[in-house]
């Protein structure tokens, strides 16, 4: 649901902002506040959950790229990408970072709505790709086709110009609702007729051990009926009645905080660059402050290292989080970092599919292959 202020509510945030610029100027330039925590450890290591497989022959083409999490999990799950295509020349500076030696296409260049599709045919076996998902969220308008962010269309257009063995395509779960019924039928399942055999699954990233509530939906087509036939959804790891599964992993222990007597899974972190330019916090409702706040943990003001926020506790005494720590809660490895301001580097990170969730349906897709 979208903000709606009320004066009273808007010059209350605005002094709270006032104070903690405040505190911010003694703490970083006057060194006048004592860090309330030392600078944290972390705990939860996402390589653990996927570990990288070996390279399995299947070339991935990878379309509104972003900050990497799903390119990320189908390259640990043995995936070599022909190429990435992502519009934000911010997010094209990530993957190369991260994958210098990878074939990025960001900026213009990157536009999925400018290529000619046809020279990758026969030269990759799977397309991956989250549109953009702002047309069916929850947290948006959901006006779906008509918003001029909806590109499922030109991730169909590739589709049916490269003709992959497999597609895997990733949304928020408003796409299920029965309002985008006849969106989906018109705009996903009638030009894939008679091409392409779907599966459309939920999957929950907490139950597959990242520390956070987040609930996407995946559709994955297979070209010829015996993948699909083989292809099961991935099943979950963590946090459910099955005698193999885990217990969930938490915010506290994932982000090595001391004890309170209290932890569990972080809420939803916002999807980036949705909100003003210079966001900087992570919150995506008014419930879920109450949740950071169970937590003792300040989702706003994030810093951009561990040190700098050790040194500016809020007023509270809760933990301030680093981009680290948020990229943490989304299920990136330490080693993976991101280009950019703050505000744009976790629009990268709220924007993305968690890693180990990516990996487990790429691991599934692999399966399906053999
Ligand atoms: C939901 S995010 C994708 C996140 C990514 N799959 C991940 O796991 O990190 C959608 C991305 O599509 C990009 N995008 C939007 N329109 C685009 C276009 N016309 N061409 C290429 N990328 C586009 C956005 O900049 C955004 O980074």
């Amino acid at each position: 649901m979208a903000y709606t202020l009320t004066d009273t509510r808007r010059a209350e945030y605005r002094r709270t902002t006032q104070r903690s610029n405040e505190r911010k100027r003694l703490a970083m330039v006057e060194g006048l506040i004592e860090p309330v925590h030392p600078v944290n450890v972390p705990r939860f290591n996402p390589n653990m959950l996927m570990p990288q497989l070996p390279a399995n022959g299947l070339r991935a083409l990878s379309m509104f790229s972003g900050g990497g999490g799903l390119d990320l999990g189908f390259e640990r799950a043995g995936f070599a990408h022909a190429a990435s295509y992502e519009i934000l020349d911010i997010c094209g500076e990530t993957l190369l970072h991260n994958r210098p030696d990878w074939t990025v296409h960001a900026g213009e260049g990157g536009d999925v709505r400018n290529v000619d599709w046809g020279r990758y045919r026969g030269q990759v076996d799977l397309i991956h790709g989250g549109p953009p998902c702002q047309p069916f969220s929850v947290a948006g308008h959901q006006r779906g086709a008509e918003d001029k962010r909806n590109q499922w269309p030109s991730f169909i257009k590739a589709v049916l110009a490269i003709k992959p063995r497999v597609f895997v395509a990733e949304n928020v779960p408003g796409l299920l609702n029965p309002k985008f019924k006849e969106f989906v039928r018109e705009t996903i399942e009638a030009p894939l007729q008679g091409e392409y055999t779907l599966h459309r699954f939920i999957m929950r990233a907490e139950e597959f051990g990242v520390p956070q509530i987040r609930k996407r939906v995946f559709i994955v087509g297979f070209r010829n009926q015996r993948d699909h036939a083989r292809f099961i959804p991935p099943d979950a790891t963590h946090g459910t009645d099955s005698e193999d599964a885990r217990p969930l992993m938490t915010v506290r222990q994932a982000l090595g905080l001391p004890p309170i007597g209290h932890d569990g899974v972080a809420p939803t972190l916002r999807s980036g660059f949705t909100g003003p330019r210079s966001c900087t916090g992570v919150v995506n409702s008014k419930a879920s402050m109450d949740v950071w706040g169970q937590l003792q943990v300040w989702p706003n003001g994030v810093q951009s290292d561990r040190l700098k926020a050790s040194l500016f506790p809020p007023e509270n005494g809760h933990f301030r989080m680093s981009v680290q720590d948020c990229a943490l809660l989304q299920g990136f490895p330490v080693e993976w970092t991101f280009k950019g301001a703050v505000y744009q580097q976790l629009g990268q990170i709220g924007n993305s599919v968690c890693p180990p969730v990516a990996y487990q349906v790429a691991v599934s897709v692999l399966k399906s292959t053999q």
